[in-house]
């Protein structure tokens, strides 16, 4: 059986968030039993040079040719095809600058849709795992074609719609019957990802509770009904993360490497990490966040509490970018606070670095379709402490002995979550109890493995 996974990031090559690495991950875990390919963008600041010219092509949108180059490398056994396409990869950034999204996201994601298809056909693609909206328009073209390609679609985050006035139609050449409500019209725009849900074969979600939230108005997005409408081939399989980058026995990205059987190098991070801050004292619990800054992982809740939080005899790192208004209050409070530090940006070794260090990993986000931080931490044998909704509920357990534990608070209020804060520094003067907790997670498998095994069945078209 062969495989096309299609997504607008992948990482290594582009990153902006969770996505990227599940694009990596999940194919990794496939390749064994599956003949697997990707494809994503070739954007402008990617080095085309390392890439091989594979084919190229033209693709009619509208009543225009657009010229296709398809590069290729090889790697890790699993080829990856980047689209350089007019438009797509012209741009500075992946959807746009901090301020706004680019305008031709349209055509430039139609322009990524149409080429992902094609290439599909020259491949001779059985089954096509289309992720989020950007990908969406492939599943319709694939029906609109009559292809004989059965279609898997991922919704990674139903925030991201990739929403378009009407007139947008008639830019991407897309034939006025497909705005109506059962298909790309919704509140008089045209909604790429509906495409995805309506056209494809089987949708899926990335957390077995996310798939059953999506269902209700408070996490629908406006999308509940149609979701409800399609349900009977939606499913929630819970992302894994890859454990051979993410490993703190070898990963070069840390200063000390440890497993959970040399945890006092975990300390050695701390201090090392500690020395490079302009915090102090190594001995203080260290309460960190890593985050794309977006209301969505609880900004809010962190603002409304940050006074008490810092006034407990803690350090707090926060590393996030994003939204400018949220940054320049975190970056406010940095010079306010000696047991705060901000770093404003994206730094992926410095992420790794921060999870290397913690004690505990602050996720309290209002919404989570699956999160990877939580998984990461766990496998880096810090704390995580989690809002119970999405895959940070089907992740993370307090007061069990399922894999893996962490702390868990019910509702999104300043109380629920300092008195989390609370149990966490509690458990930190337990040293006993928290390293047993620390080699416990680190004993997990948080792996793409076992969630592979159910994309298999769908893809096989077995479940
Ligand atoms: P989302 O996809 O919603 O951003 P996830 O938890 O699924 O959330 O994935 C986030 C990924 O991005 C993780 O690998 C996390 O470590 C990484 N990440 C988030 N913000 C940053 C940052 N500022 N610098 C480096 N890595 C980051
Ligand atoms: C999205 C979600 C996040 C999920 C990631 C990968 O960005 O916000 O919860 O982990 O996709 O599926």
């Amino acid at each position: 059986m062969s495989v096309l996974f299609a997504s607008s990031e992948i990482y290594p090559y582009a990153k902006s968030g969770g996505l990227a690495d599940v694009a990596d991950a999940l194919p990794e875990a496939l390749k064994k039993s599956i003949n697997i390919s990707r494809v994503m963008p070739l954007y402008s600041f990617m080095d085309v040079k390392k890439f091989k010219l594979y084919t190229s092509y033209s693709v009619k949108i509208a009543t225009i040719v657009y010229d296709i180059e398809v590069f290729s490398l090889k790697k890790n056994e699993i080829t990856s095809y980047f689209i350089k396409a007019p438009h797509l990869s012209t741009t500075e950034m992946m959807y746009g600058s901090k301020e706004s999204d680019y305008e031709n996201n349209d055509l430039r994601f139609a322009l990524f849709s149409m080429a992902i298809v094609k290439l599909a056909q020259e491949l001779d693609i059985k089954v096509l795992h289309l992720n989020d909206w950007h990908t969406a328009l492939a599943a319709l073209y694939v029906k609109e074609f009559a292809l004989n390609i059965r279609v898997i679609f991922t919704i990674h985050n139903l925030a991201y719609q990739g929403l378009f006035a009407e007139h947008t139609l008639c830019k991407i050449g897309l034939n006025k019957k497909y705005f109506h409500l059962d298909a790309l019209e919704f509140y008089n725009k045209v909604n790429f990802l509906k495409a995805g849900i309506a056209y494809s074969d089987v949708v899926t979600t990335v957390s077995p509770t996310y798939a059953k939230e999506i269902l209700t108005r408070e996490f629908g997005c406006g999308l509940d009904g149609f979701l409800n409408y399609h349900k009977e081939k939606l499913y929630g399989i819970l992302n894994g993360i890859n454990v051979t980058r993410f490993n703190a026995s070898k990963d070069k990205m840390i200063v000390h490497n440890y497993d959970r059987n040399s945890l006092e190098k975990k300390h050695d991070n701390k201090i090392d990490f500690i020395q490079h801050s302009t915090l102090k004292d190594p001995r203080k619990p260290l309460f960190v966040m890593v985050a794309r800054l977006v209301q969505q992982k609880g900004i809010s809740l962190i603002l409304d509490s940050f006074e008490e939080l810092v006034s407990q005899n803690i350090n707090l790192f926060i590393l996030g970018e994003g939204d400018k208004t949220i940054s320049q209050k975190f970056t406010m409070l940095a010079l306010q606070h000696s047991n705060f530090e901000y770093f404003d940006g994206y730094d992926e070794a410095l992420s790794h670095k921060t999870y290397a260090a913690a004690d505990f990993v602050l996720i309290p986000s209002i919404f989570e379709p699956c999160g990877l931080t939580q998984l990461i931490a766990m496998e880096y044998g810090a704390i995580p402490i989690v809002h119970a909704v999405g895959g940070l509920k089907d992740s993370v357990y307090e007061n069990g002995t399922l894999c893996g534990e962490g702390i868990v608070y019910e509702n999104q209020n300043r109380e629920e979550f300092l008195f989390a804060i609370q149990r966490a520094l509690k458990l930190k003067k337990n040293g006993k109890k928290l390293k047993k907790k620390r080699v416990h997670n680190m004993g997990c498998d948080f792996s793409f493995t076992p969630s592979a095994l159910e994309y298999l069945k769908l893809y096989k078209s077995e479940l």
